[in-house]
């Protein structure tokens, strides 16, 4: 037997305000015509004052408790991937740990951006697998929105706010169950510091003092993006043995519905196995793959027994990609 990081719940959480291009035309210089071709966004969730990367992370993962029929007792690990915490300190993880009710747990943050998911499930993946816990709640939630320059119509019109939970829950699957077993095959995780510059907040604790906008080269983005993320899914699927044909279901972070298409592309994974949230939600960087999952489980669409892949890049650069048997 080998223990597995098992899928045992999904949940989301979007704010009440929905954007559409058009509103947003109102008060940025763009337009839904340029917004649509470029990227494929048509709507995005902002953030009221009341709602923050806490409260959306712990709405999500209640839902997520409900769709696994745990309690928050039975958490023994929550980690919230987010480049947006409420707080500069303590972590977010232990603000959702109170908002949900869950007792003396391990609770942090991870940053790694817009792969802040795949990194945050990674590392849950290695922590179950050791015994550390028994369940696991791993959140990508952000509020964008509060880091954007509303004056830099290159960057405001791309992101969005929301929050995505799963709970992993370690399983003992016999050996000879292979790829076919459920739970988590592999994962496969980059970073490339020298790219720093490229995607980045101009501010922080350290630095500035104060939070900072985001700035980014777009062009350079998209570049990296699409070789990096081909490469990762590339790496990962060789990892467990499987090809582009065995996949029922990629989940990509959705940055970019052209960055998604040209990687799918590359692989040869047909665009109808594709999950797509970027035209509903924008961006919503660590929150985007846990949003689409959950959307997709929801409605039927990934079921027991798929091999889903999940991917994304994002300020770092990271990237990174992962495996695993519903
Ligand atoms: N509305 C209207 N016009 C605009 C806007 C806007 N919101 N933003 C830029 N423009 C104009 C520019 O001023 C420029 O005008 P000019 O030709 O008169 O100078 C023109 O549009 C083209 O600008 P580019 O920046 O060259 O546009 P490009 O085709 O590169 O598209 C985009 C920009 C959409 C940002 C693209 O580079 C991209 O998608 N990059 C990936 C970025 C990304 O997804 N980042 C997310 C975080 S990282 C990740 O998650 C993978």
């Amino acid at each position: 037997m080998t223990r597995r990081a098992v899928l045992s719940g999904t949940g989301s959480a979007l704010p009440r305000t929905r954007v559409s291009n058009a509103e947003l035309a109102k008060r940025v210089d763009t337009s839904d015509e340029w917004i649509v071709e470029r990227t494929g966004i048509r709507f995005r969730h902002i953030a009221e004052p009341d709602e923050t990367t806490g409260t959306l992370g712990a709405a999500a993962a209640k839902e997520a408790l409900k769709a696994a029929g745990l309690e928050p007792s039975d958490i023994g690990l929550i980690i919230v991937a987010t480049a947006t915490p409420d707080n500069t300190f303590p972590a977010t993880a232990t603000k959702v740990q109170a908002l949900i009710g869950a007792p003396d747990c391990i609770a942090f943050d991870v940053a790694a951006v817009c792969s802040g998911f795949l990194y945050a499930v990674s590392v849950a993946d290695s922590m179950l697998r050791t015994g550390a816990a028994k369940h696991a709640l791993v959140i990508g939630s952000e509020t964008f929105s509060r880091i954007l320059d509303w004056e830099d119509r290159t960057t405001c019109v791309l992101f969005g706010d929301g929050a995505g939970a799963i709970i992993l829950s370690a399983e003992e699957v016999a050996d000879e169950a292979g790829a076919k077993g459920r739970g988590i095959l592999a994962t496969r995780l980059h970073a490339e510091g020298q790219y720093c510059d490229m995607l980045y907040v101009d501010g922080g604790p350290s630095t500035t003092g104060t939070v900072g906008h985001v700035r980014m080269q777009g062009r350079e983005v998209f570049r990296h993006a699409v070789t990096n993320l081909a490469s990762v899914l590339g790496e990962v699927l060789a990892d467990t043995g499987l090809s582009a044909e065995d996949v029922d279901w990629v989940v990509p972070h959705q940055a970019n519905r052209r960055i998604i298409d040209a990687t799918a592309k590359k692989l040869g994974l047909p665009a109808e196995r594709v999950v797509l949230t970027v035209d509903q939600h924008a961006n919503t960087s660590a929150a985007s793959v846990p949003l689409a999952l959950d959307l997709a489980v929801r409605d039927g669409r990934i079921k027991r027994g798929d091999l889903v892949v999940l991917e994304a890049m994002g300020g770092g650069f990271t990237w990174g990609a992962a495996v695993l048997r519903v």
